[in-house]
């Protein structure tokens, strides 16, 4: 039987992904060294799909135990999450990062092209666009030159997979996800407690079950509505069925070999931070101790998608608005911390 391997299988997105898959009726493998995550996440995806994943606890990086992984399995097509997240981690460490999710890119290309993969699909980010002129923003606007080493590290991996996959019998999509939210229905998977929050959905909820003391709004005096930044939340199983859509798309020949097409995820709804926090006290019927601060350096004001081309491609439609991926986040969050 072919398998689609999903690098970060036992990541945020990845593992959610890994459910959709499944559902829909694909067989998944992973590689996940559990830098950022842990092997329980494997035991939530059995009880919700009944299917027990094999996880290879393997650096990506680890060119050897990669080759082994791909002669001992047949695989058609990769979904490749694994990656450092944190933008100002990737500020502090860069040849972490490099090393990290350039490295793991490299080797992974390297055993997809020597395998004769097919197909594969890459988690990119909104941050190739930078702070976009043009809003709602397509996946035609100019990447920027990238703020940090992670950013970098995202379009440096995108060029990469342009040029490998040049004369190969290989089709690839980038999938641009801008601000991936939420948790699964089941409250058996959500985003990892490994990764400190560093988004506001996690952090508001955080402050919502009294893990912290109180939000801070950084920047109340941006050219919006109210004045806070905008961002584009997109709920994790809007995002998984994403995939799932994209991998049917090129495994049905849609994008020709040694092509990549790119593909903008979000929901073309911008939410601003004053928004975010009142859709936390709607689900929980709590207040929020709020502060206000000055701007912090580095925050753009306001990015949201453009998802037209996901939409008639892919027919791919988020169905959860910012009310449901606060009210899963809020669950997940208090699942966790009971009190
Ligand atoms: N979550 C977001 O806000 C967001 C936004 C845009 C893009 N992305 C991208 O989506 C992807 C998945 O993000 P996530 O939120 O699920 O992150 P995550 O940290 O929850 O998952 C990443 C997984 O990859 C694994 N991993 C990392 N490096 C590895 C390596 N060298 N070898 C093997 N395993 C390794 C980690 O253990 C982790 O389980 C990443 O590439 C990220 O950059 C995420």
């Amino acid at each position: 039987m072919s398998s689609i391997l999903v690098t970060g299988g036992c990541g945020f997105i990845g593992s959610h992904t890994i459910v959709d898959l499944i559902q829909q009726g694909y067989h998944c493998i992973s590689v996940d060294n559990y830098l950022k995550s842990d092997p329980t996440v494997l035991d939530q995806i059995h009880e919700i799909t009944g299917v027990k994943v094999r996880n290879y606890a393997e650096d990506l990086t680890d060119e050897t135990a990669l080759d082994a992984i791909f002669k001992s399995n047949d695989i058609e097509g990769i979904v490749h999450f694994a990656a450092l997240k944190a933008v100002g981690e990737s500020v502090e460490k860069p040849l972490l990062y490099y090393k990290n999710n350039i490295g793991g890119m490299l080797s992974l290309m390297q055993a997809a092209v020597k395998h004769k993969v097919k197909h594969l699909l890459f988690s990119s980010s909104c941050t190739v666009y930078g702070d976009s002129k043009e809003l709602p923003v397509t996946e035609n606007a100019p990447i920027q030159k990238a703020s940090s080493p992670y950013g970098y590290s995202k379009q440096v991996c995108e060029r990469i997979i342009e040029d490998v996959i040049i004369g190969q019998e290989m089709n690839a999509a980038h999938l641009r996800y801008f601000n991936p939210a939420g948790a699964h229905e089941s409250l058996l998977l959500g985003e990892s407690p490994i990764n400190p929050p560093l988004n506001l959905i996690p952090i508001i909820t955080e402050v919502g079950v009294g893990k912290r003391e109180k939000l801070v709004v950084f920047g109340q005096d941006y050219p919006t509505r109210d004045g806070t930044c905008i961002r584009d939340y997109i709920h994790v199983m809007d995002l998984a069925d994403a995939h799932t859509k994209a991998l049917k798309h090129l495994m049905q020949g849609n994008v020709k070999n040694g092509k990549v097409e790119v593909f903008n995820l979000g929901t073309g709804e911008g939410t601003t931070v004053l928004e975010a926090i009142k859709a936390y006290e709607n689900v929980s019927g709590k207040k929020l101790p709020v502060e206000t601060s000055e701007r912090r350096s580095g925050d753009i004001p306001a990015i949201f998608a453009d998802f037209k081309k996901a939409k008639s491609t892919l027919g791919w439609n988020p169905k959860r608005t910012i009310t449901d991926i606060m009210d899963s986040a809020w669950r997940w969050e208090q699942k966790r911390s009971p009190h």
